[in-house]
C-alpha cells in the first residue's frame, strides 16, 4: 500500500515570519493524520521552517536545487546544502522552472541523481500544455518526460522517485483535470515505468497530481485508484484549506 503525500508548493511567497505563523498555526491541525505532509518553501524560509517544524508530523523540503556538489555556481544550492540543514525533499523540474529558467530533461535528470546522492527525496514535475492536450498528444509527452527523467536509475533508486502529473494547463488557473483522467494519466506513467523497470518497482512508485488542487476537490482525487496524493499551489498558502487538503479522509 503506497502512502499518501501532501505537499505544498509555496513557490515564491511567504516571509520568514510568515512561514513561521504558518506552520504554527497548522501543526495542531494536522498532528493525528497519517499523511505525509511536506512544505516546500523558498530557500530563505528553509532554515526557520525547519526549526519551526521540529516536533511535529511536518516535513520541510526545497523547490529547486543545482546538480553539481559545489563551485562556481553564483547563486545556486546544492543537493548536499539541502541536505545539511535537514530538509528531506526537493521539487526537481517544475513547469515553472522549465518554462522560465531553461530546465530541461537533461538537467531534471542530473538533479534528481544528485538528490538521489544526498538522500533527498525528489518530486519530479511532469506535465502536457494545453496545446499538446488538445493534440492529443498527453500520454507521449508526459511518459517521456518520466522515461528521461529516470534515465540512468537503479530500480531501487526509482522507487525513491516522486513524480508529480502537473498539467501545464490546469497549474494556477483553477482548471482541474477530472480526477478519471488524472487518473488515466497516472497510470499511463506508472505502465511506462513498469514497462522500463517492472511491476514491482512501478507499483512503489509515488506519483500525486498538481494543478488546482484544493479542499473542494482534494477527496475525489484521492479517491482514486492511482493517485498518492498531491502537489498544492495556491491552496498550500492558506493554513485552513491546506489543513482540510492533508485530513482528506
Ligand atoms: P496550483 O499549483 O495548485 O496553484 O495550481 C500547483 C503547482 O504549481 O505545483
Amino acid at each position: 500500500m503506497r502512502r499518501k503525500i501532501i505537499a505544498g508548493n509555496w513557490k515564491m511567497n511567504m516571509l520568514p515570519n510568515e512561514a513561521i505563523k504558518f506552520i504554527d498555526e497548522i501543526a495542531p491541525l494536522v498532528k493525528d493524520t497519517k499523511n505525509e505532509v511536506v512544505l516546500c518553501v523558498p530557500y530563505i524560509d528553509l532554515f526557520y521552517s525547519l526549526l519551526t517544524a521540529q516536533n511535529t508530523n511536518i516535513k520541510i523540503g526545497a523547490q529547486n536545487m543545482h546538480q553539481e556538489e559545489k563551485g562556481a555556481y553564483t547563486g545556486e544550492v546544492s543537493a548536499e546544502m539541502l541536505k545539511s540543514i535537514g530538509v528531506e525533499y526537493v521539487i526537481i523540474g517544475h513547469s515553472e522552472r522549465r518554462q522560465y529558467y531553461n530546465e530541461t530533461d537533461k538537467s531534471v535528470n542530473e538533479k534528481i541523481k544528485s538528490a538521489l546522492k544526498n538522500e533527498l527525496k525528489p518530486i519530479v514535475c511532469v506535465g502536457e500544455t494545453l496545446e499538446q492536450k488538445e493534440e492529443g498528444k498527453t500520454e507521449e509527452i508526459i511518459t517521456k518526460q518520466v522515461e528521461l527523467a529516470l534515465e540512468g536509475l537503479e530500480k531501487e533508486q526509482v522507487e525513491k522517485v516522486i513524480v508529480a502529473y502537473e498539467p501545464i494547463w490546469a497549474i494556477g488557473t483553477g482548471k482541474t483535470a477530472t480526477k478519471e483522467d488524472a487518473n488515466s494519466n497516472i497510470k499511463c506513467i506508472r505502465n511506462k515505468i513498469a514497462d522500463i523497470y517492472g511491476q514491482n518497482t512501478a507499483d512503489k512508485v509515488i506519483i500525486l497530481y498538481g494543478g488546482s488542487v484544493k479542499a473542494s476537490n482534494s477527496k475525489e482525487l484521492f479517491e482514486m485508484s492511482d493517485i498518492d496524493g498531491a502537489l498544492v499551489g495556491g491552496a498550500s498558502l492558506k493554513v485552513e484549506e491546506f489543513s482540510k487538503i492533508v485530513n482528506y479522509q
